[in-house]
């Protein structure tokens, strides 16, 4: 990376298939940011990150190609930008232990994923408030700290819900300067998109996986026509005004639509239009914008060993960013042979 280049640094957990909501709120804006030439983006699939709730082994390689071929197939060039698995890059493991011991345990009592499970418990009046945490969950941070130092990353762009864990990484990368010197490891910032909109997911609330009411990047045509029927609406019959601003259908269509698109159907809206009209026009500009991506991607699921290919390749370039840094930490805390 050359000292004018910014290192924007990002990871992707292989949890589930990836969604509209992702695409418009996460994959998106990282592709346009891959593409400014004073950045240097390095985008990784975090599946160590995914152990904490995927616990099948074909299940994960298999979370880790879906998600790899939905980026590549979305448009993420291997050449310009480093994309690589985090489980191929040891130095990360290493650099997390060392984290770890500049890491006060007060910080990770508050790091909000833990936090949100004790409440769980609390409220289920469960008298083992650390019930169903494991240690990978508690020092998930450390691992996402190490993650981002280890590449002298500048930015770190996440959602709003991230941002903490961003936060944290500065916080141990200010404590590992002070106790070994300044400048040892660069402070990073959180890059949190507030225009960027949440999508609503089939039922109206946020589209997540977790709630089961996604419309999944990659479906087969009938089947993302099935998916966009489902969508709430009310009950008011065609002919009847409708409100855009209420309406499911149209806030998604509003996010994949061009503009006059976008005014035409809100005329419509206020026209009467049928909601299975309505939703039909949203399925045509989905399916229009997921066609080819659908291709690649089923292209790229046929032949997981280029997937592989492209991530071995990525890990190979990521390390040499990877290994000066590591060497300098070793340096620094005394591990290293070598007398600087
Ligand atoms: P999920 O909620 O489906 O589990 P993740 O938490 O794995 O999704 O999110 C991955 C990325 O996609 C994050 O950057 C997140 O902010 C973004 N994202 C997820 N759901 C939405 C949504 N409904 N609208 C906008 N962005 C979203
Ligand atoms: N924790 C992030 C998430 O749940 C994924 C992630 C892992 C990450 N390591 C990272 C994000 C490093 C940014 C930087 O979405």
């Amino acid at each position: 990376m050359t000292q004018t280049t910014k290192a924007v640094l990002t990871g992707i957990k292989p949890t589930g298939s990836p969604h509209i909501g992702n695409l418009l709120g996460a994959i998106r804006p990282a592709l346009r940011l891959a593409d400014d030439p004073t950045l240097q983006a390095l985008y990784f699939v975090a599946d160590y990150h995914a152990l904490t709730s995927v616990n099948d082994a074909k299940e994960l390689r298999h979370l880790t190609y879906e998600v790899s071929a939905s980026w590549l197939a979305l448009g993420l060039d291997p050449a310009r930008v480093l994309f690589y698995r985090q489980s191929d890059i040891p130095e990360i493991f290493e650099l997390s232990w060392i984290l770890a011991c500049a890491t006060s345990k007060g910080w990770m009592n508050k790091a909000h994923a833990y936090k949100a499970r004790v409440a769980e418990n609390e409220r289920d009046q469960n008298p083992d408030l650390d019930a169903g945490v494991s240690m990978g969950l508690y020092s998930y941070p450390v691992l996402m700290a190490a993650d981002i130092l280890l590449f002298d990353t500048d930015l770190v762009p996440v959602g709003q819900d991230q941002r903490q864990h961003v936060e944290i990484a500065r916080d141990i990368a200010l404590r590992m300067n002070h106790v070994y010197g300044e400048g040892l490891l660069k402070l990073p910032a959180a890059l949190v998109d507030a225009n960027t909109a949440t999508v609503p997911g089939l039922d109206g609330r946020k589209m997540s996986k977790s709630y089961d009411n996604t419309l999944p990047l990659f479906l087969p045509r009938d089947k993302l026509k099935k998916a966009v029927n489902r969508i709430v609406t009310d009950s008011s019959p065609p002919g009847t005004p409708k409100d855009p601003a209420t309406s499911v259908v149209f806030q998604i269509f509003e996010q994949v639509a061009s503009k006059p698109e976008v005014e035409q159907l809100r005329q419509r809206y206020q026209a009467g239009i049928g909601w299975g009209d309505a939703k039909a026009q949203l399925f045509e500009v989905l399916d229009q914008l997921l066609a080819r991506p659908r291709e690649q991607y089923n292209a790229l699921m046929a032949d997981t060993n280029h997937i592989e290919r492209l991530l071995a390749e990525g890990a190979e370039r990521a390390r040499k960013i990877a290994g000066p840094v590591m060497d300098r930490v070793r340096q620094a805390i005394g591990t290293s042979r070598k007398h600087g």
